[in-house]
C-alpha cells in the first residue's frame, strides 16, 4: 500500500500556496482518504497559509466535509421537501433510534454512518436512501432493515467470521 503521507506531499506539490486553493486541497483530501483527519488539516492549513481555526471553521461549514473517519457502509436519507413530505424525517428518526447515532454520526462498530443530504434528484419516487451509492425508491424502515442486514453480511468482516453486531 502507497505512503498516505507521500500522497499528501505529492498533492500539497499541485496547490500553490495561497488561501484560495484551501477547498479544493480538502476536498482532494477527502476523496483519497475518506475524511479529513487532523494531521491532513494541519497541512492544508499550513501550505495555503489559513489559520487551523479558519481552516476548520470552512470544513465544519460546508456539510460535504467530513472530519471523522466514516464507516464501512454510508446511509443517506433525502430530507428535500418531496422526500420530507413523503415521510423522509420519520426514516432519519427511526435509522436513528436503531443505529442509536444522530445523522452525521459513525456507530461505535464502525459499520454504519448516517446523514442526511438535500433532494437527490430522485424526487419522483421519495422517499428515498441511499446506500452505498445504491439509491432505494419509496423507502422504509422495513426496506432499510433489509438492506443492512444484507451489507452487514457482505462486510469483510462478517465473511472473515468476525462478530460485528
Ligand atoms: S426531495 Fe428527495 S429526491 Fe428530491
Amino acid at each position: 500500500m502507497a505512503d498516505p503521507t507521500q500522497y499528501i506531499d505529492d498533492l500539497l506539490d499541485q496547490y500553490p500556496p495561497k488561501p484560495e486553493y484551501l477547498i479544493g486541497l480538502l476536498q482532494d483530501i477527502q476523496e483519497h482518504q475518506g475524511h479529513i483527519s487532523y494531521d491532513s488539516m494541519l497541512l492544508a492549513s499550513e501550505h495555503t497559509k489559513v489559520p487551523l481555526t479558519q481552516a476548520y471553521s470552512v470544513a465544519t461549514f460546508y456539510q460535504s466535509f467530513r472530519l471523522d473517519p466514516p464507516g464501512e457502509h454510508e446511509i443517506k436519507v433525502c430530507l428535500g421537501t418531496a422526500c420530507h413530505l413523503n415521510g423522509g424525517q420519520q426514516l432519519v428518526d427511526g435509522l436513528s433510534r436503531k443505529l442509536k447515532i444522530e445523522p452525521g454520526e459513525t456507530t461505535e462498530d464502525m459499520m454504519f454512518t448516517l446523514s442526511t443530504v438535500n433532494c437527490v434528484g430522485a424526487c419522483a419516487i421519495a422517499p428515498v436512501a441511499v446506500v452505498d451509492e445504491k439509491y432505494h425508491p419509496g423507502a422504509s424502515m422495513r426496506k432499510l432493515e433489509k438492506e443492512m442486514k444484507k451489507v452487514t453480511e457482505l462486510s469483510p468482516d462478517k465473511i472473515k467470521g468476525e462478530p460485528n453486531a
